[in-house]
């Protein structure tokens, strides 16, 4: 089912209080999952693909897989690409039906990421599709791009204004603290700036990092402002510890479907703890 794009659905989160989640899946089994949880939850969802999810299949390949799920959902889902770098590819994704594309160019400079932002938006516009620029550097490993903790950046009011201003981004992700991954310590998280944005902009803000973060955070975040919060270290972990998980307890089994059943109920439950924190529940 198609009924809010991605801007609606983030603008509709913003104005009533909570946070639409953004799952990264990796293949049939995952995406299935989180939009099981979505429909049990009764909720829209976001489906996320990183680049290097999107490089095994091809684009045409994974996004006909999701168009197609997607379509046959009884809640709306959102298609999105997830730390795009390279024009091209985010090009490529908005040409095989993505409805949104993430472009990460805050390993530029400000007024190249800019620049590159403000091609992908107007290629992505002119198709109806809506993009989301990344300001400052976020730590932590997400597939294919990492981050170390001395090249993480956090970002300003000002700067995020004339960021948002400049490249028409539909929505912002703002370095502030979060990270990639597991987090090993407390993250130093910049409420304020989320809160001041809020304030400041109607462009809505998203979250990465959000595996770990706890559901005080959580609250804090969406309660400041957070729009949209990624997740996906939290679904890898779903899935691989369900493999171990079900192996170890039945090493001779040979059922495929038992087998994909089981992971399925893995990253449905992990998906439905965290839309029930982003919704308030
Ligand atoms: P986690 O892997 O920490 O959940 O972060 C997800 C994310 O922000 C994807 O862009």
């Amino acid at each position: 089912m198609k009924t809010l794009t991605f801007v609606e659905e983030l603008m509709r989160a913003k104005e009533s209080g909570y946070a639409i989640g953004a799952f990264n899946i990796f293949n049939y089994l995952s995406a299935r999952a989180v939009i099981r949880a979505a429909q049990k939850m009764n909720q829209s969802v976001i489906l996320q693909t990183s680049t290097q999810t999107v490089k095994r299949f091809g684009p045409l390949e994974i996004g006909t897989m999701l168009r197609q799920l997607a379509w046959n959902a009884s809640v709306n889902v959102v298609i999105h690409l997830d730390h795009c770098q390279n024009v091209d590819m985010a090009k490529a994704c908005i040409d095989a039906g993505w409805d949104s594309v993430m472009f990460d160019g805050s390993h530029h400079t400000l007024e190249d990421n800019i620049k590159l932002c403000r091609e992908v938006v107007s290629y992505a516009h002119s198709r109806g599709v809506f993009v989301e620029g990344e300001l400052g550097r976020i730590a932590g490993v997400e597939d294919d791009i990492a981050v170390d903790e001395s090249s993480a950046t956090q970002v300003g009011l000002e700067e995020s204004l004339y960021f948002v201003k400049e490249s028409g981004v539909d929505a912002l992700a703002p370095a502030i603290g979060t990270a990639h991954g597991v987090y090993k310590g407390k993250p130093n998280i910049n409420f304020a700036l989320v809160e001041d944005l809020r304030k400041a902009m109607d462009t809505p803000i998203v979250i990465h990092g959000g595996t770990g973060l706890g559901n005080e955070t959580f609250r804090r975040l969406i309660k400041a402002g957070g729009s949209k919060i990624n997740v996906s270290t939290a679904i890898k972990h779903a899935y691989i510890d369900g493999c171990k998980e079900y192996f170890s307890a039945n090493p001779d089994k040979i059922d495929p479907i038992d087998f994909d059943q089981f992971l399925n109920c893995k990253i449905s439950d992990t998906t439905i703890e965290h839309m029930e924190i982003f919704h308030g529940e």
